[in-house]
């Protein structure tokens, strides 16, 4: 059976089994997905041991890793799955935006399996991915919702109108919320990657024990800035310093946490409610954050709203989200061709 009669038949059951790749930053994953919604396999393999020694990702590391492992986490995939290529409906790759050379290894694998097989190929947006990881977790949860998407990369605030289309609310007009983690970390010599690392050491902190304040993040807007909250706590660090007064570690990084988490949240919650939506969804790989989903559970509860976040294996970079957008994506409008490429800064909307 050839790729276009694979596709017809895909559209009118409504129905069908993708293969997944997902090759965006520094994890390398496939799995298979039933219907966008049932997980049959999921592998990822991660390169952080690779780039902890740079303290930060090297991108002609992640790609050259890619090149190695891509082979053998496809094959694992399909494996666990008990499925052969030729059993699948169709390939979905991740296109962008990441990483060009990194999400060039898994969009010409999965080109090439395609073609090979006879299937049809779909490019993934990855903040869509994200977004529909918590479909795996939540086979209830359909648009429309709102979403609070916060990644190494990214940190947004959508409006999911459909399952495929989305309605940009607010941004960050500078770093990224997992980035600002990232940062912070840093400075107090944790190792990369940041987030997970500094959430530890905030777990022993006193969240109370410094004040960021931030005009823009309390304000009436659903923009975000981090890069002032970064700064501050930068210098509340060398100002204690220099007075010869010790700062204890754990304080600033829950204290840093709990100003991050907040306006994340706050707003997150405000546009639900201007938006009229009945839900909030929260994703990317911040989401594995557990002040932040408990503070966002917290506040959803406490103005009506249904919280819904994606189990922790889904939250970081995985191919599971990939095989459940790529779905949408396939059922939406027709395959793409052979010649479609990376796109380092593709938007969500
Ligand atoms: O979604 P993701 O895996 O990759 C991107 O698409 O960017 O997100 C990675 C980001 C990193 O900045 C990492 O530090 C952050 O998510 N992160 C966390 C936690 N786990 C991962 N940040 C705070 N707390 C965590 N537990
Ligand atoms: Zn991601």
């Amino acid at each position: 059976m050839d790729a276009k009669t694979r596709y017809e038949q895909f559209r009118r059951r409504g129905r069908g089994v993708l293969l997944a790749i997902e090759t965006s930053c520094d994890e390398t994953a496939a799995a298979v997905v039933e219907d966008g919604r049932r997980v049959r396999s999921n592998v990822v393999h991660t390169q952080i041991p690779l780039h902890r020694v740079y303290g930060g990702v090297v991108p002609e590391i992640a790609s050259r890793n890619h090149v190695e492992m891509i082979g053998p986490v496809v094959d694992r995939a399909l494996a666990d799955a008990g499925l052969a290529l030729s059993e699948l409906d169709g390939v979905a790759v991740t296109h962008g935006p990441g990483l060009v050379g990194a999400l060039l290894v898994g969009l010409n694998y999965g080109k090439a399996l395609a073609f090979a097989a006879g299937l049809p190929f779909a490019g993934v947006n990855h903040i869509a991915s994200h977004i529909a990881a918590n479909y795996l977790t939540f086979p209830d949860l359909a648009p429309p919702f709102t979403c609070l998407i916060a990644s190494g990369g990214h940190s947004h605030i959508v409006r999911v109108e459909s399952y495929h289309r989305f309605a940009l609310i607010g941004r960050t007009r500078d770093d990224a919320a997992g980035e600002a983690f990232d940062k912070i970390a840093r400075v107090l010599g944790l190792p990369y990657p940041g987030g997970p690392a500094l959430e530890a050491l905030a777990r022993t902190g006193d969240p109370q024990a410094i004040r960021f304040h931030s005009a823009f993040n309390q304000g009436a807007g659903f923009d975000f800035s981090f890069s002032g909250l970064k700064t501050a706590a930068v210098n509340e660090l060398h100002t204690r310093k220099q007075r010869g007064e010790t700062v204890k570690a754990e304080d600033l990084a829950a204290s840093f946490q709990y100003a991050l988490v907040e306006a994340l949240s706050e707003k997150a919650v405000r546009a639900a409610l201007q938006y009229g939506d009945r839900t909030l969804a929260l994703a990317g790989g911040v989401s594995a954050n557990t002040c932040l989903r408990e503070t966002l559970g917290r506040k959803c509860e406490g103005r009506g709203l249904r919280f819904c976040c994606p189990e922790l294996r889904y939250c970081t970079d995985n191919a599971a989200m990939v095989g459940s957008a790529g779905f949408y994506r396939l059922l939406a409008a027709p395959p793409d061709g052979l010649s479609l490429n990376a796109v380092p800064n593709l938007s969500i909307v």
